[in-house]
C-alpha cells in the first residue's frame, strides 16, 4: 500500500498484529498514566506562527555526534522489534540507512549487535540493558566499539521491570521474556553513577545516559562526563505517574547550558511533536512506538516511508511557522495552553476514531 499518512500506518499496524503483541506495543506501566501524560504534554503546546518570512527553501538536515542527519530524529531503542515484522533490527536499520537517520539498536534485539553491524553497515548507537557483572558489559562494550558504533547508551529507567497489566492480566510473557522476576533485573539494579564512571573511565566511546526525569540527574550527567542525556520515561512503560517528557525537556535544557546534546522521546508522533521538541531546546527526538508501528505495518519500506512523511510534516510545520531553518526554532515559537482532546497513546491520530 502507497501510505499518505501516518494515521494509516498506524491503522495497518492495529490490523497486522495480535492483541498479545498489540498490548505489548501499546501498553505501559501499572495505570499507564506516564503515557498519557507524555501525549497530554505534547498536545499542551502550541505555535506562536511568524509571518511574512521567506519560506521558499526549509531546512530540516542537522547533525549528531558528528553525523549527518536528513531529520533530527533518532530511532529509540525497540527491544524485540522482531515481533513486529521478521527482520527485525535489520529492518530498521536499512531504513534508518536508507533515509538518513540513525538508529539506537536495543540489546534485545535481533538480530544482535555484531551481526547487524556486518549486515548493515554504518552509524549505529547501542543500548545496552545490563545482563552480567562489570567484566560482561566491559566486554560487551570493547565489542561494540570494535563492530564500530558511534556511541553506546545506558538505560537507567529500567533499574527492575515494572508491572504491565494489559501482558500480565493475559498471562502474557512478551517474547523478551524480562518480565518474569525483579531477580533478573540483579545486575540492571545494582547499576549507579559508579556504573557510568567506569565507562567513562575505561573507554573512548561517547556515552549517552536515557531516562534522565529531572534537572539535578541532567547536571551529575555532564558532570560526569556523560556525552548525551536522553530525557525519557521510557515511553510511560516503567516508572507511573511521571511527568510528560516534553515538559521535563526545559529544565534539563537549562541545566545542560548547551555543554552536551539533549535528545527527549515519549508521546513524540507527528512532526509538529518533532518541531516542538526542537522548539524546548532538544537536539533531537527519540520516535519509539511510531517506529514500531511502521514495522508493524509493513517492515523496512514502511518505516521508511513513515519517516518520509515525519519529514514532509516537519517541514511543513516549520514553514507554516516561518521558520526556513531548524536552527531558529526557540522557545518563543510555542506557547503552553490546555489540551482540546483526551490523551492517549494513540491521540496523535484523532481520524482513527472516526473510522477512517
Ligand atoms: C515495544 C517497546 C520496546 C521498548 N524497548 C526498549 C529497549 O529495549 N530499551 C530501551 O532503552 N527502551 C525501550 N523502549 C522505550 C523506547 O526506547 C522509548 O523510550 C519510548 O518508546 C518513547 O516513547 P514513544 O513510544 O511514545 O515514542 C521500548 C518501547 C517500546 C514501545
Amino acid at each position: 500500500m502507497d501510505y499518505l499518512t501516518l494515521s494509516e500506518i498506524a491503522k495497518r499496524a492495529r490490523q497486522n498484529l495480535s492483541k498479545n503483541v498489540w498490548d505489548y506495543l501499546i501498553g505501559g506501566a501499572d495505570t499507564e498514566s506516564s503515557i498519557r501524560r507524555n501525549r497530554h504534554g505534547v498536545d499542551s503546546w502550541v505555535f506562536r506562527p511568524r509571518i511574512l518570512n521567506e519560506v521558499s527553501s526549509v531546512n530540516a538536515r542537522s547533525e549528531f555526534l558528528g553525523v549527518p542527519l536528513r531529520l533530527p530524529v533518532l530511532l529509540a531503542p525497540i527491544g524485540s522489534v522482531q515481533v513486529f515484522e521478521s527482520g527485525g533490527a535489520a529492518s530498521v536499520a536499512k531504513a534508518a540507512k536508507e533515509f538518513g537517520v540513525l538508529q539506537i539498536l536495543s540489546s534485545v534485539c535481533t538480530p544482535e549487535f555484531e551481526a547487524l553491524a556486518q549486515q548493515v553497515p554504518g552509524p549505529r548507537i547501542f543500548q545496552l540493558y545490563l545482563l552480567g557483572d562489570e567484566a560482561w558489559m566491559d566486554d560487551i562494550i570493547a565489542r561494540s566499539i570494535e563492530a564500530g558504533y558511534t556511541a553506546f547508551c545506558l538505560t537507567a529507567d529500567t533499574q527492575t521491570y515494572s508491572r504491565r497489566e494489559r501482558d500480565i492480566m493475559k498471562r502474557y510473557i512478551p517474547r523478551s521474556g524480562r518480565q518474569v522476576s525483579v531477580a533478573d533485573f540483579g545486575y540492571q539494579s545494582s547499576m549507579t553513577w559508579k556504573t557510568v564512571e567506569h565507562i567513562k573511565s575505561k573507554f573512548d566511546i561517547p556515552l549517552m545516559i536515557k531516562g534522565v526525569a529531572v534537572a539535578e540527574d541532567a547536571e551529575r550527567c555532564v558532570a560526569s562526563g556523560v556525552d548525551v542525556v536522553y530525557v525519557s520515561n521510557h515511553g510511560g512503560r516503567q516508572l507511573d505517574h511521571t511527568r510528560a517528557c516534553i515538559d521535563v525537556l526545559p529544565e534539563v535544557v537549562a541545566a545542560v547550558d548547551g555543554r552536551v546534546p539533549v535528545v527527549v522521546d515519549g508521546g513524540f508522533m507527528r512532526g509538529a511533536d518533532i518541531v516542538k521538541g526542537l522548539c524546548l531546546g532538544a537536539t533531537a527526538v527519540g520516535m519509539g512506538r511510531l517506529q514500531a508501528l511502521a514495522m508493524a505495518a509493513g517492515g523496512e519500506p514502511v518505516v521508511l516511508r513513515a519517516l518520509e512523511i515525519l519529514e514532509h510534516e516537519v517541514l511543513t510545520t516549520m514553514a507554516l511557522m516561518g521558520i526556513s531553518d531548524i536552527k531558529d526554532l526557540n522557545g518563543e515559537l510555542l506557547e503552553k495552553v490546555e489540551p482540546i482532546s483526551h490523551a492517549h497513546v494513540l491521540s496523535a491520530f484523532p481520524l482513527l476514531e472516526e473510522g477512517y
